[in-house]
């Protein structure tokens, strides 16, 4: 075991990503399955794909590779400054959320200090915060939502950074507008507020409020946002910070400088431009998400009303049963046996040949 003896401390009890059947390519799984089609419904990606102006723009980008892309991403970032209303140096960009959460780890973590995280969540939380030798500190989730009395009672000397998922994966719910700025309002300046947003742009209720609103009144505030999921951009690994620009300079201190390749640059530049193909894909989500609400109503199946595009069902019976049974039948979802609810699978809200799929076998499990 050399290599492991080579390690760095805190890297050494890493547990890889070791992807099991719903997380591999859907090619991969039809293979494996033997099946003509599946409905890989497990990792919340958007079924549609991207605007057609993205993969236009992605096609163009393709003629010349030859070229190093541009390291401070602007046509983007210019993009994302008009989105937004906030001047350029608001934004960072990364290769994904997931690469925003190290650097944002790496930027501002020392070893031994104390990150909040409420748990269940998105799990690479915890991995980055190990990997800078800084300590976890779980705080539950009250009623399948962030309770950020319990997180400020988790606040110590050690407290260096808190991550709040909102919406959270895996719930899908969201904090109260109205709670979150009054906690912010109260947050000690030294101590960095993560806010994850990777989920936001499916939102409908009016008690959600992104924190880039707040950027420009507290300095010590970060939005991640990804392309991933709305965007429909998820292999190309788009992601990008909103923060005051002392907090993005910070970012760009530990940010490799081309982490974000030219395909993935252009694509993300021409889906910004097409905002109505973004508002369609909501539309699609919220209808479908009522279709998945009545039909579970109707089997007396409990669920969280979520405010993204996935649901997390409580299926009554051992989730693995279910995802096993489903796999079976070429549908993928996600076990919640990790976030210490075995009985719950989270479902991907999915084209409407992949919910008429799921529609058709998941209720002969009752
Ligand atoms: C809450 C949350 N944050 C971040 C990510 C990672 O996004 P990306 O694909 O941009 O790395 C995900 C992906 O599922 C997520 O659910």
């Amino acid at each position: 075991m050399q290599g492991k003896n080579l390690m760095r401390n805190c890297a050494r009890d890493i547990v890889p990503f070791i992807p099991e059947l719903e997380d591999l390519p859907i090619e991969e799984i039809k293979k494996r399955l033997n099946l003509p089609r599946v409905a890989k419904l497990s990792f919340n990606e958007a079924p549609q794909g991207p605007s057609p102006l993205a993969i236009k723009a992605m096609q163009e980008a393709a003629l010349l590779p030859n070229f190093y892309p541009d390291a401070q991403a602007k046509e983007l970032r210019r993009g994302l400054s008009k989105l937004y209303g906030l001047d350029l140096d608001y934004f960072a960009v990364s290769n994904g959320a997931d690469e925003m959460i190290v650097l944002l780890t790496q930027a501002f973590l020392n070893e031994g200090e104390e990150v909040i995280i409420p748990f269940p969540t998105f799990g690479q939380y915890f991995v980055s915060t190990r990997l800078m030798g800084a300590t976890a500190i779980k705080v539950d989730l009250t009623d399948f939502k962030i309770d950020l009395k319990k997180v400020k009672k988790a606040i110590t000397n050690k407290t260096k950074m808190i991550i709040l998922c909102n919406p959270n994966n895996p719930t899908g719910t969201i904090i109260d507008k109205k709670e979150l700025q009054c906690f912010i309002e109260n947050l000690p300046a030294h101590i960095v507020l993560v806010v994850d947003e990777a989920y936001a742009e499916y939102v409908e209720s009016p008690n959600f409020q992104s924190v880039i609103s707040l950027v420009t009144k507290f300095p010590n505030v970060i939005s991640i946002r990804t392309f991933s999921k709305i965007y429909g951009l998820a292999a190309c690994r788009v992601g990008y910070a909103v923060a005051s620009p002392q907090l993005i300079e910070a970012i760009n201190q530990v940010r490799p400088p081309f982490n974000l390749n030219i395909f993935a640059q252009a694509g993300a530049v021409a889906s910004l431009k097409d905002q109505e193909y973004i508002r369609r894909l909501k539309e699609y989500n919220s209808t479908a998400k009522k279709v998945l609400y009545d039909y579970l109503d109707k089997l007396k199946i409990p669920y969280i009303p979520s405010e993204t595009n996935f649901v997390f069902i409580d299926t009554l019976k051992d989730g693995r049963e279910v995802f096993q049974y489903l796999a079976q039948k070429g549908i993928l979802v996600r076990m919640s046996h990790g976030w210490g609810y075995p009985n719950f699978i989270r479902l991907t809200v999915g084209c409407p040949e992949d919910m008429d799929l799921f529609y058709k076998n998941f209720q002969l499990l009752y």
